[in-house]
């Protein structure tokens, strides 16, 4: 199965959460920068990270998964970084779903917050962030087959 952890990060918080789950997968963290729609064709499970800025996933996020081709047969997961609350992932959950996709979990932690000149959540995510967000993957990755059962 092909699988893509695919992410949008404006500070490198939820950048290093998806580094975090693509260890855990054997592949490497793809930002949306580098990447065109037509790239994820092909893709069996499908990791989307973003933070959350005016309580929306970043533009760009959205403009991507909007491009996307169809996702019918595509399992999903969601996740992303946040100062107050993880207001973005609804949206990207929706957009996916309307292209067809599967999503089947989420995760979400603090990120420092820049927009509170590093006030809010300094040092996050942390170690016990990151291995949330591994557990969140290998659980997923489990669920659909990627990983055999008996992974930890
Ligand atoms: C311009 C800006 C706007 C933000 N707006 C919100 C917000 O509305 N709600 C919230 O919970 N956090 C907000 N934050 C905090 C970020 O979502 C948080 O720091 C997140 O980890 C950023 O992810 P990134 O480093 O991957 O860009 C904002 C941060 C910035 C820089």
């Amino acid at each position: 199965m092909n699988v893509r952890v695919i992410y949008a990060s404006l500070t490198g918080n939820t950048a290093k959460v998806a580094r975090a789950i693509a260890d855990v997968l054997g592949v490497e963290p793809e930002d949306i920068r580098s990447l065109k729609p037509g790239d994820v064709a092909g893709v069996g499970l499908l990791f989307v990270g973003d933070g959350v800025y005016g309580w929306k996933p970043s533009r760009r996020m959205v403009r991507f998964l909007k491009s996307l081709p169809d996702l019918r047969g595509v399992v999903a997961g969601v996740f992303g970084t946040y100062g107050a609350r993880p207001t973005q992932l609804p949206l990207l959950k929706r957009i996916l779903v309307e292209k067809g996709a599967e999503v089947v979990g989420e995760f979400a932690c603090p990120g420092v917050d820049w927009f509170t000149f590093g006030l809010l959540r300094r040092g996050r995510p942390n170690e016990r962030d990151l291995e949330r967000a591994r557990a969140f993957a290998a659980e997923i990755a489990r669920k659909t087959g990627y990983l055999p059962e008996s992974s930890s």
